[in-house]
């Protein structure tokens, strides 16, 4: 295992000590977020009763193999949310969806009372943009909505290009923006965003965060959202 993944994995011990007996979880996706996922499955082994609610295809096969009872469909709030994030910064906004589960996600993360989130170091950054930002569009007529998003960022592809494009759990398009000096207004870029039509939703988590939990060569850390 590298260095990185003991990063991974110290902040998902910590989220495991949030849990508690009869919660409802949301499930976030990734390979940071998969230890959490695997904790979970040995404290259900241990007699811990859990249900999760996944953010994508992937999370809840890993949560079935791990024996936590999955459920799509809620009434009422979930506890607590626990997903990865590409990029964090010090206000706690994310930039999420390299793994294409942005919609998903942010749907977990409004549903939930408590959103926390776990990375390593590397994700901490000073300005959001310095990679791509994942937007999930349309596949209908998705060239007129691109042209609509080029005015909002330096560049743009379409993730695994047009020949075979990467297709989302919920059969969409993922365009990932790219932005020269990063992004000086990630609330205003998010709220244009999600004005485009055909854009179904963005990666930009702006407000959301409770806490992020940090791993690295301490063990964790945990940043909140400031005031
Ligand atoms: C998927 C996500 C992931 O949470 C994000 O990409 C982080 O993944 P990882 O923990 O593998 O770095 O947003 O849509």
């Amino acid at each position: 295992m590298s260095e990185q993944d003991d990063f991974k994995r110290a902040a998902a011990e910590k989220a495991l000590e949030l849990v508690r007996d009869g919660m409802l979880l949301g499930l976030g996706s990734g390979s940071t977020v998969r230890y959490f996922t695997e904790g979970l499955g040995l404290l259900v082994a241990d007699g811990m009763k859990v249900r999760g609610v996944p953010t994508s295809r992937a999370t809840a096969e890993i949560a079935a193999a791990n024996g936590i009872a999955v459920v799509e469909e809620i009434v009422g709030q979930i506890d607590l949310a626990v997903d990865g994030a590409d990029e964090v910064d010090a206000s706690l906004s994310l930039i999420k969806g390299r793994g294409g589960a942005l919609f998903r996600e942010k749907l977990v993360a409004a549903a939930s009372k408590r959103f926390v989130i776990v990375v390593d170091e590397s994700k901490v950054v000073e300005r959001l943009g310095a990679g791509v930002l994942p937007v999930e569009v349309l596949p209908f007529l998705w060239r007129t909505t691109a042209e609509r998003l080029a005015g909002l960022c330096s560049g743009l592809k379409v993730r695994g290009g047009e020949e075979e494009p990467y297709v989302t759990d919920n059969g969409n398009l993922v365009l990932d923006l790219s932005f020269e000096d990063g992004i000086a207004d990630a609330p205003a870029l998010g709220s244009s965003l999600k004005a485009v039509t055909g854009v179904v939703e963005h990666g930009l988590f702006i407000a959301m965060t409770d806490e992020c939990i940090v791993g690295g060569p301490n063990g964790s850390r945990v940043l909140s959202r400031p005031i």
